[in-house]
C-alpha cells in the first residue's frame, strides 16, 4: 500500500534489510530514522534506494541554514526519496533546505526528493506544550507552523493525525500530510499521544501513514502490516 511507510526503527543493518525484505510489497516506502542512521550510518539508506525503495530520511534538520543545507544535500546524494527537517528551525531555514535538495538533485540529475517539516510531536501533549513555552495550544502551533512551511516553499508536514483537519484547511490538497502516532484499540500507545487508527487516519486526509512498533515489533511483521492494508483499504472503498 503506497501510502503505508514503516518505520525501521531498529539498531542494526541487518534486522533493518531483514524488515524491508519481509515488507516489501506491501509498504510504500521506510523510514530511518535516528536510531538506526546513528547506529549504521548511511549505507542502509543508500543500499535501500539503490534497490529501488523508496526511503524517508527522519533525521528531523534544526540547525543554521547552511548547516541544514549541507545536510539535505548528503541526503539527496543518498537517494532518499523524502526527508525531513524541523518547522520551527524557520523560514530561512527551510528555504535552504528546499534550495539545496532542488540543487543537489538536479547535479545528480534525478528528482528532488520530498522536504517536509515536523510541526510538533506527535509525543508531545498540550501540557507538554506550555512546559515549552508554547501557550497558543497544539492546533494554533501546528496550523501556524504548517502555513510557514508551505510558504518556504515544501512539500509537506509531519503532524498527528488530530491535526490533518486544521492543515488542510490552511494548506489545501496537493500538501502532504505524513501522519506517525497510528495506533488500533488492541496497540499499546507507549510515547505517542496523538494517536488515531490508520483508516482514521486515512479518512480524515492523510497522505501518508507512519508505523512503526505496532508493525515492527509484532510477531509477525508482515501479517501486522497486512491487515492495516486491509483495514485501510476497506476503509477507503466503504
Ligand atoms: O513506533 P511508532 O509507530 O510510534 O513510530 C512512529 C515513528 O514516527 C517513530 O520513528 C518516530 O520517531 C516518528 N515520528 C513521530 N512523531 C513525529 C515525527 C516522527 O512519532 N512528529
Amino acid at each position: 500500500m503506497d501510502q503505508l511507510l514503516v518505520a525501521l526503527d531498529v539498531d542494526t543493518e541487518a534486522e533493518a534489510r531483514a524488515l524491508a525484505d519481509r515488507l516489501r510489497g506491501i509498504a510504500g516506502g521506510f523510514k530511518i530514522g535516528s536510531r538506526l542512521f546513528t547506529s549504521e550510518g548511511p549505507g542502509i539508506v543508500e543500499e535501500l534506494a539503490g534497490r529501488g525503495d523508496r526511503v524517508f530520511l527522519d533525521l528531523k534538520f534544526h540547525d543554521i541554514p547552511n548547516t541544514v543545507a549541507g545536510a539535505v544535500a548528503a541526503a539527496t546524494r543518498l537517494g532518499v526519496w523524502m526527508l525531513n527537517v524541523h518547522a520551527s528551525g524557520g523560514a530561512a531555514m527551510m528555504r535552504a533546505a528546499r534550495v539545496a535538495a532542488n540543487e543537489e538533485a538536479a547535479r545528480a540529475s534525478r528528482p528532488s526528493p520530498l522536504v517536509i517539516a515536523v510541526t510538533m510531536l506527535t509525543s508531545l501533549d498540550e501540557q507538554a506544550l506550555t512546559e515549552i513555552g508554547m501557550t497558543d495550544g497544539m492546533a494554533t502551533q501546528v496550523g501556524r507552523l504548517a502555513a510557514l512551511t508551505e510558504s518556504a516553499g515544501l512539500d509537506g508536514v509531519v503532524a498527528s493525525p488530530h491535526e490533518i483537519d486544521i492543515i488542510r484547511r490552511r494548506c489545501g490538497r496537493q500538501f502532504a500530510i505524513v501522519t506517525p502516532g497510528i495506533r488500533s484499540a488492541r496497540d499499546v500507545k507507549g510515547d505517542q499521544r496523538r494517536t488515531m487508527t490508520a483508516p482514521e487516519a486515512l479518512a480524515a486526509g492523510a497522505t501518508y501513514l507512519v508505523v512503526g512498533r505496532p508493525i515492527i515489533a509484532a510477531k509477525d511483521p508482515r501479517a501486522a502490516a497486512e491487515r492495516i492494508a486491509s483495514e485501510c483499504r476497506s476503509a477507503l472503498t466503504s
